[in-house]
């Protein structure tokens, strides 16, 4: 999903069948289709035969069910989306140093009420940010924010950072500290968002204000203020597409850039089931670029 805000479901880009005839897609998704007609126990399959290529192994494995019987044995499921409470918009697994590029998932089975799935783009919020809320923008390119995610059955300990907006900074190694005066010139293109407060460690001051209590107290009320508008962003329903999944659909989520989550759910006659696979995001890059060199063409 790569768009700008917007409620029109059918405005979304999408995949035909035909579409898929595309390298960067088949290997993924023929996998997850693959799993999720015939369950997850089917010994896994490469699709290529280099064995290169195909989903990202994380700690929920190579491909992951919301339904934690279906998860192979001596992965994780140590996330909130394993249970049926609502999950607020988020990025997934900001606790690596390389959060995947796509999240693919289909929907298997739904809820018998609730779970619809919520997308919001974060390059519009983050645009959005920059044009109306100059000094919170500025907070959310600059303030690294900690992740962690623990596991102790099957022994998981990940730990990483970065902002909520990543953009590029121009004054990157100027000596000079940046005042209220150039947050414009500082902050170029965005590059990707990072958000999940259910993964999120307490926010910690640069080391170099650790001893002076104005410089530290202007910290912790600068990431309050930029956080209470970035949330109230991602409540607004502008900003907010809802769709409920039939079985069967499938969706690309560029998990660097777009955000997702679900309202809660309530299944009297069987579990709902989702089942996924991320795709890495130097494998995306890497993808792109071959293709835009001429050579994207499956055979
Ligand atoms: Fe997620």
């Amino acid at each position: 999903m790569l768009w700008k805000y917007t409620h029109n479901y059918h405005a979304l880009p999408r995949l035909t069948i035909s579409s898929l005839d595309e390298k960067v897609y088949k290997s993924e998704t023929t996998l997850l289709a693959h799993y999720t007609k015939t369950g997850a126990d089917t010994p896994r399959k490469t699709i290529l035969e280099n064995g290169t290529d195909g989903p990202q192994k994380t700690l929920y494995g190579n491909i992951w069910s919301t339904h934690s019987s279906q998860m192979a044995a001596g992965t994780s499921t140590a996330d909130t989306a394993y249970g049926t409470e609502a999950l607020p918009l988020h990025t997934d697994m900001g606790y690596y140093r390389e959060p995947p590029g796509l999240q693919i998932f289909t929907m298997c089975n739904p809820a018998d009420k609730g779970g619809e799935s919520i997308f919001s783009d974060g390059l519009a919020l983050a645009e959005y940010a920059r044009k109306h809320h100059e000094k919170e923008f500025d907070t959310l390119c600059k303030t690294v924010r900690r992740y962690r995610s623990i596991d102790n059955e099957v022994g998981w300990h990940l730990e990483a950072s970065g902002p909520i907006i990543r953009a590029v900074d121009r004054f990157e190694g100027s000596p000079s500290p940046c005042s209220m005066m150039n947050h414009k010139e500082r902050w170029g293109p965005i590059l990707g968002v990072r958000h999940n407060d259910l993964d999120r460690l307490p926010d910690l001051p640069p080391p170099h204000i650790f001893d002076d209590e104005k410089s530290v107290n202007d910290f912790y009320y600068d990431i309050a203020q930029a956080h209470n508008i970035w949330d109230k962003f991602l409540g607004e329903d502008k900003f907010r597409l809802v769709m409920k999944l039939k079985p069967g659909e499938t969706v690309v989520v560029a998990n660097q850039r777009c955000l997702h989550g679900r309202c809660s759910f309530n299944s009297t006659s069987s579990s709902r089931v989702v089942m996924g696979c991320y795709v890495s995001q130097d494998d995306l890059e890497s993808r792109f670029r071959w293709m835009l060199n001429g050579c994207g063409i499956f055979h």
